[in-house]
């Protein structure tokens, strides 16, 4: 994944925060318009995640990333590469309607935002970048990693949200998606929609149409001689990566990334925001419906 552009010219920030419009600072004058270099080099990102995870196409491109409400988190080494940065990994995520199973069983209703992908390059694996990135979204969501939904999440990333978060105990669901114990217990009543019990069970559609899915779909849906064989299964919740998988990575990650930054510079604390949490994604959408614009090629 090496870039002939210079990084630290496209994104100025140690983390860029990427939404639909494709850009990540200030266009210089004089300069290409970068979107097209952004595209480039999401598209890189989303394919090198699709193979570590295994999956059958990326679930993370600039099209995709242009046509949906997400944000994408993209953390850069600006010492790297002669000084023109390399890039670490990404972080992408958004919300989506989803019916859940609470800890009794019972149906419910939510937007949560949910981790769609996360990706960090194989040699800088465990070294801290993936919680420094995760901890930057966090603190620019204003979220907790509970109240939060999983999309598929890879034994890795498990393994990764036990460690640095504390979460272990996942509430059982008939979808992909991963909500951890205190998922209802930090939602209010005005925030989870129960299910009406009298609706019949084949109406409720306990499910959201999961990125990776669609992917999936998308594959068995090309015509004869593009089909491709499926991918292997995904590995179970909570089992062990294999060795090879392990042997990619270097040692034991600390605790701390190395190159934590000390402050985010733009991002300032808001009051009780956490329970504003569903209200941001619905004013989000409605936001970004007006600012939504397909002009990339
Ligand atoms: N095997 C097992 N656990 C791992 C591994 C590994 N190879 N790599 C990271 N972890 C977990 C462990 O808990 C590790 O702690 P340890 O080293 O003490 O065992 C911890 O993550 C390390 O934390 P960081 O260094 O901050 O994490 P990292 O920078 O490695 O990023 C990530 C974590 C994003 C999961 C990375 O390993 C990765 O890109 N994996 C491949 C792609 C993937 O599985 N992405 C998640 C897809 S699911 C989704 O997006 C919803």
């Amino acid at each position: 994944m090496d870039f002939t552009f210079d990084l630290n010219a496209l994104f100025p920030e140690r983390v860029s925060v990427l939404d639909n419009n494709l850009t990540a600072g200030r266009k210089a004058p004089g300069r290409p318009d970068p979107q097209i270099q952004i595209a480039t080099v999401i598209d890189e990102l989303g394919k090198a995640s699709a193979k570590a995870q295994q999956l059958p196409a990326p679930i993370t491109s600039a099209a995709k990333l242009q046509a949906n409400r997400h944000h994408l988190y993209l953390l850069k080494d600006g010492e790297q590469n002669g000084g023109r940065a390399v890039v670490v990994g990404f972080l992408k995520v958004g919300c989506k309607k989803l019916f859940l199973l609470d800890q009794q069983g019972a149906h419910v209703e939510t937007e949560p935002l949910c981790v769609l992908d996360f990706y960090i390059k194989e040699t800088l694996q465990r070294h801290g970048y993936g919680l420094e990135l995760f901890d930057f979204m966090l603190k620019h969501k204003q979220v907790e990693p509970g109240q939060m939904a999983y999309d598929r999440p890879s034994a890795k990333f498990l393994s990764f949200l036990d460690k640095h978060y504390d979460l272990k105990n996942s509430v059982p669901q008939v979808n992909n998606f991963v909500v951890f114990s205190g998922f209802f217990k930090s939602r209010s009543a005005a925030q989870l929609r129960k299910v009406p019990p009298k609706k019949p069970e084949g109406e409720i559609k306990p499910y959201s149409l999961m990125e990776r899915d669609v992917v999936r779909k998308e594959q068995r849906s090309l015509p004869l001689p593009f089909v491709r064989p499926a991918a292997p299964p995904p590995s179970p919740p909570l089992l062990l990566s294999s060795p090879q998988s392990r042997s990619l990575s270097v040692g034991s990650s600390p605790s701390h990334g190395p190159l934590r930054p000390t402050a985010l510079p733009g991002l300032q604390p808001r009051p009780s925001l956490s329970s504003q949490l569903n209200e941001n994604c619905r004013e989000k959408r409605t936001s970004s419906l007006n600012r939504f614009r397909l002009s990339f090629h």
